[in-house]
């Protein structure tokens, strides 16, 4: 299967991406993990993410498309993969029919978080990561680790994003509004969205994501 996840920042992308592939058996592929990764080996890429991510605003595009182009060149995508993060403005939809015509392949469907604003700035706020691998994902107050600040699966020290500051948040979510609900758009008219709510505890929205895929794989 070849699904993009697509929602505002806090919908759960994460969180759902990280069950969702274990139940799939594919790849999670997330532009901002990938980004992070590159920001704590301090490659040249690293350092002008971070620049712009503690902004609120988007990496340009072409570092960004000639990341997922490579990214999607490993062998472990061969069965299909989700992309977290990845459209994130109409340009990127465009090169990523590219890069995928040029594979050979399309994509099967594109699950749409769908969440209230004032949901997602308290999910950002509690938000915690692990500093070893930042698709392990708690929360204050919603998820918590079963030792304060450390990490279940690896024992990791858990940390904030420095991009989850209140004023950041409030950019990210304005570009999420101009850049990003328009592939939406985009790819409903190619007739490949499915939305769901992603209210309800994290079981929940796993629960319905899995079915929507399912759903649109029998379509
Ligand atoms: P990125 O890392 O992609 O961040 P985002 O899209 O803003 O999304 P988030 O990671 O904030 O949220 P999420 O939806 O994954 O939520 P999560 O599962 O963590 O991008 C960061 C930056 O990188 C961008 O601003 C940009 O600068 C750059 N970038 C990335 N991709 C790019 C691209 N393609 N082009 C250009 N620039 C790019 O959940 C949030 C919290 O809520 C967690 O604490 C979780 O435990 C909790 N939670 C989850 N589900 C529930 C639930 N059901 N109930 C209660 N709590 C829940």
């Amino acid at each position: 299967m070849r699904i993009v996840l697509v929602g505002p920042p806090g919908a759960g992308k994460g969180t759902q991406a990280e069950r969702l592939t274990k139940t799939l058996s594919i790849p999670h592929v997330s532009t901002g993990d990938l980004f992070r990764a590159n920001i704590s080996q301090g490659t040249e890429l690293g350092r002008l993410a971070k620049s712009i991510m503690d902004t609120g605003k988007l990496v340009p595009d072409e570092v960004t498309i000639a990341m997922v182009k490579d990214r999607l060149q490993h062998a472990d995508t061969e069965n299909g993969f989700l992309l977290d993060g990845f459209p994130r403005n109409t340009a990127q939809a465009v090169a990523l029919d590219e890069i995928l015509k040029e594979f050979g392949i399309a994509l099967d469907g594109v699950l749409d978080l769908e969440v209230p604003e004032e949901e997602v700035v308290g999910r950002i706020a509690g938000r915690r990561l692990c500093r070893n691998d930042s698709q392990h994902i708690y929360h204050v107050i919603y998820k918590q680790p079963a030792a304060e600040g450390v990490c279940d699966e690896c024992g990791g020290e858990l940390y904030q994003r420095s991009d989850d500051s209140e004023e950041t948040v409030r950019t990210r979510l304005e570009v999420y509004h101009t850049e990003t609900e328009p592939i939406i758009d985009y790819y409903r008219k190619q007739g490949l969205v499915t939305t769901i709510s992603a209210l309800g505890t994290v079981d929940e929205v796993t629960e319905r994501a899995i079915a929507a895929l399912r759903e649109n794989a029998n379509d």
